[in-house]
């Protein structure tokens, strides 16, 4: 978790926890938590997954492609059939996290950070759209088909066809009236290339000047001398980019997709519009300036990992396991003892950026998974000779029973 925030924010980021954990109580305690069914789209979509495509913690390919580089699938034009498609398909993926009537107020909107967007206030941080715009349809698609990476914004990609990411494109706009009016976005033209020409060192200069230190640091850590006082729309607290951690960049680390935050900047948050500011050559220096600080090695499949027990030899039995609205599905295993055994796990969110893990009361040192992502399973494989009743639960950071009470489970061993 804390790689996910950075070490400077390590203390306000468990003080926010403890203020969340209560307010998880009292909701508990309200009875208030869904215990929504299980949504078919979703089995079916999980069942189409990758079977246990395990990648192994060397394995670099994002997750999700850059921003401007996730294709834009063809769609039918927008009607009343669509938007109740995407109706639908909302109610079964969304609600929990941003609300069912769009307010980003789900029910685990409390435990993010960031937190989710609240379509009714037409902001969106992730376009090709000037300043203030409201995104593209294709924008959305976009951000809708690859997620956010280090945030609780899965990658639908893997989980929804092309149709129903397109639905939700048409429902998620009937949140901001606003839409209806916006026929003419275009995507904004972005400052060429200026040749090959490029300096880390002339960047470094554009840094200090255009004042990005007040917010991302002098070191570029993401610590500056506002990032006390920085806060969204709503007056939440935001943390700005560490740019020395590439995996840190919700939208992709790449040159062209730099340019693009820097010319489009981030509607509701801090992050403002450098379009016109800087002339071509500064905008690429610098550019260039903040790739080179940039250190190996940040991105969340990285923290990927699983460890099985060693010399057990082939599974007799394999069993698929899911996180799904924080819970396990099953939450009950039933194996033989002396049988050897693969768990393959998948997720349907991404947990903060962290993902979501596995691992079993007192076999914990020698079995366990942690960071399992949407669209990218990991699988462990063990045997438990002697009998009983072996409680499993999250390894990556939803153990604490308070955060996320119900990833929890039993592994009976008869
Ligand atoms: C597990 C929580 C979670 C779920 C489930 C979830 N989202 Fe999100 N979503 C987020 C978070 C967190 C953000 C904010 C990311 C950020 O601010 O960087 C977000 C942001 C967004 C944005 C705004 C991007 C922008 O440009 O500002 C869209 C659109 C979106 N989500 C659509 C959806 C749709 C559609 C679904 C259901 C298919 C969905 N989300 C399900 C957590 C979630
Ligand atoms: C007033 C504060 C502020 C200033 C000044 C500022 N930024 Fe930011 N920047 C932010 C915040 C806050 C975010 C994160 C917003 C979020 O995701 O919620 C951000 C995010 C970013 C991102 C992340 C894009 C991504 O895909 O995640 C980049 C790149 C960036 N800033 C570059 C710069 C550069 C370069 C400068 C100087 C020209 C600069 N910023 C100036 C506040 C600022």
């Amino acid at each position: 978790m804390t790689a996910v925030i950075g070490p400077d924010f390590r203390p306000f980021y468990s003080a926010r926890m403890a203020i969340y954990a209560a307010r998880w109580r009292a909701l508990m305690a309200e009875n208030m938590i869904h215990r929504g069914s299980v949504a078919l789209v979703l089995l079916v979509a999980v069942a189409l997954l990758p079977a246990c495509s395990s990648k192994s913690a060397a394995d670099a390919t994002p997750l999700a492609p850059p921003f401007l580089e996730t294709p834009v699938a063809p769609r039918v034009a927008a009607t009343s059939a669509t938007v109740a498609k995407g109706k639908q398909v909302y109610d079964a993926n969304c609600p929990q996290c941003h609300g069912t009537a769009g307010h980003g107020d789900g029910y685990g909107a409390p435990f993010l950070v960031p937190p989710p967007r609240d379509f009714t206030s037409g902001q969106f941080k992730f376009r090709t759209t000037a300043s203030g715009s409201l995104p593209t349809d294709d924008d959305l698609f976009r951000t809708i088909s690859r997620g956010a990476n280090g945030t609780g914004m899965p990658p639908w990609k893997y989980l929804l066809s092309d149709e129903d990411r397109w639905a939700l494109v048409d429902y998620v706009k009937t949140f901001y009236p606003r839409f209806v009016a916006a026929t003419a976005l275009k995507p904004m033209p972005l400052p060429e290339a200026p040749g090959r020409s490029r300096s880390a060192d002339r960047g470094r200069q554009v840094y200090a000047k255009m004042q990005c230190e007040k917010c991302h640091g002098d070191d570029g850590r993401g610590v500056g001398p506002s990032s006390n006082a920085m806060v969204d729309s709503k007056g939440r607290h935001v943390n700005a980019r560490d740019f020395t951690q590439p995996g840190s960049y919700r939208t992709g680390w790449t040159e062209r997709e730099i340019i693009r935050t820097l010319e489009t900047g981030m509607n509701g948050v801090p992050m403002p519009s450098y379009s016109g500011v800087m002339s071509k050559q500064e905008e690429y220096d610098l550019v260039a300036y903040l790739m080179s600080i940039a250190g190996p090695g940040s991105g969340n499949q990285k923290r990927q990992l699983a460890r099985s027990m060693e010399g057990v030899g082939a599974p007799d039995r394999v069993i698929a396991l899911r996180e799904h609205a924080w819970k396990y599905e099953p939450s009950e295993i039933h194996v033989k003892r002396g049988e050897v055994v693969r768990i393959e796990f998948s997720t349907t969110d991404n947990g903060l950026g962290a993902g979501h893990g596995f691992a079993l009361d007192g076999l914990d040192q020698s079995v366990f998974i942690n960071g399992a992502m949407v669209g990218a399973p990991l699988s462990v494989t063990f045997k438990v000779d002697t009998p009983g009743r072996y409680k499993f639960y999250c390894a990556t950071q939803c153990s604490t029973t308070e955060l996320h009470p119900k990833m929890n489970g039993v592994l009976i061993v008869d």
